[in-house]
């Protein structure tokens, strides 16, 4: 049976992981976190895209049938090259699309906000996409953030006084919907709405994924009946490319329940 691959770079995407696991639960998942090479946020297109076609390559090589550039920054930096490594029959699933087609359709014609990291805002992939159903597009670029929530400040005091210094200034008080482009920030998605007027909507990209995600894969392979009790294979598989505790400690908090992380041997150091 032929695995999902998933990668991010970092543990950022382990919220769409869960999704996926929720979703397709008996579908096996490989999870690959570039722990060595994150954030992306603040890397060069050239530099993102060269991380994530070796990963693609690596996770085509592992035999998925699908790979989920579950990473804003890759997604809307380095698709095309993921895609010609992916080659024909690895589907790719990104995490900007399935938004972009949500939020037109059920925005299209309004104001629409968007934070992300720097790589995401600056590669204008949401505002170019979401500007054709006339959406009239306030991204920001909220590069602190991810990093404060990777390193487990996601509730308390300085997630907060960073919300407050990107969003307080009511930049978004006016949009209907505000879409969190970055894996990391469903985790401050309370706070963030907690800051905003209850008209806004937050867009958490990990469901939308997820439906994406079960409309491509081979359906099959998630029936329990055809699973092979012979099989070698885990059913998930959390790989990094650099392991410390810290990292370990905050997967838990991004996929919700024990994760055991591996360090892959990827990178040649
Ligand atoms: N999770 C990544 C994203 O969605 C952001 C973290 C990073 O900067 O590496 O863009």
């Amino acid at each position: 049976m032929r695995p999902i691959g998933i990668f991010d770079s970092g543990i950022g995407g382990l919220t769409v992981a869960r999704a996926i696991a929720n979703r397709l639960p008996n579908v096996p998942l490989i999870y690959f976190g570039d722990t060595a090479h994150l954030p992306y946020g603040d890397k060069s297109p050239e530099l993102i895209r060269h991380y994530a076609s070796h990963i693609s390559l690596h996770l085509k090589e592992m035999r998925c049938q699908a790979i989920v550039v579950a990473c804003n920054s890759a997604s809307s930096n380095a698709l095309e090259a993921i895609h010609e490594t992916a080659g024909e029959d690895v589907a790719v699933i990104d995490v900007v699309q399935p938004v972009v087609q949500d939020v037109s359709r059920r925005f299209g014609g309004r104001r629409v906000g968007v934070i992300g990291t720097r790589a995401t805002i600056e590669s204008e992939g949401y505002q170019r996409q979401l500007s054709k159903s006339g959406c009239d597009v306030i991204a920001l670029a909220t590069p602190l953030l991810a990093s404060a929530i990777e390193e487990g400040f996601h509730e308390g005091l300085v997630s907060e006084a960073l919300l407050q210094a990107y969003l307080g200034q009511g930049t978004f008080d006016a949009v209907n919907a505000l879409i969190l482009g970055c894996t990391h920030y469903p985790l401050v998605a309370d706070q963030i709405a907690a800051l905003l007027p209850a008209s806004v909507e937050i867009i958490n990209s990990a469901e939308l994924v997820a439906d994406a995600v079960a409309q491509v894969v081979d359906l099959e392979s998630n029936r329990t009946d055809t699973l092979d009790p012979t099989a070698t294979m885990p059913l998930r598989q959390f790989l990094v490319s650099d392991l410390t505790v810290s990292f370990a400690q905050s997967a838990q908090r991004f996929f919700g329940e024990e994760v055991q992380l591996e360090e892959s041997g990827l990178w040649e150091f």
